[in-house]
């Protein structure tokens, strides 16, 4: 599928979309949403794929929405069209996992884009910020919430008051990243990543990320009980029963995503 601002294409089991605005830092335009959005959405229903991949370029992730668009947007133009809202969300919709593999600037969206997928890997490079106050507005895809959660409310309103970047080692300590590499190492490393998950029992794999993100929406309590129920009915799947006999018979698994 051709798009004007990403790539989409698979490489074995895994999905890859690449950022392509490099011009504008990959500032994220409504056409960009859109098309990620369509593509996250189109391997999200690809029996094909396991896990999707995002990225930009060694300089930008992202650098943020497109600040071009939105500069003479009155109040009724962003209530009324509900940007943000009517082309970010889909992210949080799609049932696959999504690896963020950040190189150089995740700033306000890119930041937040980045903190909606599930697992992000950055380059020693990456920098990561909300500095949406410099321009007079504050976070507005999710980066005062997620911040405050995944890494802390010291953090959350450090970045979001300041707007200081955090460079990838400080994001890993504070949460928000799961792994620093060497830049040019950066896209082996999250592919190696989505492509061993892609090996999984794909429903396993989706019941798992659809748990781990109930963490964030209930109490401890209900939480573990959705886990245990969750766990209670895999005892149905075709893949347990192989995982399990593989394992016993000291030979790997030949899963077939049932
Ligand atoms: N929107 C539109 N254009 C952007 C952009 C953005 N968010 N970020 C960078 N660009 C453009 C620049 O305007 C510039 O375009 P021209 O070549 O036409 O002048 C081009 O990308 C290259 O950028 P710079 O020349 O500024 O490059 P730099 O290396 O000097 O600085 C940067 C890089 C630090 C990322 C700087 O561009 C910057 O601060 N960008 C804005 C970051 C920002 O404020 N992001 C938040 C946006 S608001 C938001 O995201 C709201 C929300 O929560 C959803």
């Amino acid at each position: 599928m051709a798009y004007e601002c990403i790539h989409a294409t698979t490489r074995g089991r895994v999905g890859l979309i690449t950022l392509n605005r490099p011009k504008q830092m990959n500032a994220l335009n409504p056409k960009l949403m859109q098309e990620l959005g369509e593509a996250m959405y189109g391997f999200d229903a690809d029996d094909g794929v396991g896990a999707i991949v995002i990225t930009g370029n060694d300089k930008a992730f992202a650098a943020g929405a497109d600040i071009t668009v939105m500069k003479n947007y009155s109040y009724m133009d962003a209530f009324r069209s509900n940007y943000i809202t009517r082309d970010w969300e889909h992210i949080r919709n799609v049932r696959k996992p999504v690896i963020a593999a950040v190189a150089g600037y995740a700033l306000g969206g890119g930041n937040e884009l980045a903190m909606m997928c599930d697992i992000v890997i950055a380059a020693e490079n990456a920098k990561f910020g909300q500095p949406e106050i410099n321009l007079g507005v504050s976070p507005g895809a999710g980066g005062t919430q997620r911040l405050a959660r995944f890494a802390s409310k010291a953090k959350a309103m450090d970045l979001c008051l300041t707007a200081r970047m955090m460079d990838a080692a400080e994001a890993e300590r504070a949460g928000i990243v799961s792994r620093v590499v060497p830049l040019d190492k950066l896209m082996d490393e999250a592919m190696a990543v989505a492509d061993k998950i892609a090996g999984y029992s794909l429903p396993v794999v989706m019941m798992i990320k659809e748990t781990v993100n109930r963490a964030y929406e209930t109490t401890l309590s209900e939480g573990v009980h959705y886990e245990r129920r969750i766990f209670h009915s895999m005892f149905s799947l075709d893949d347990q029963k192989e995982g399990m006999a593989a394992f016993v018979e000291k030979r790997k698994p030949d899963f077939k995503h049932r």
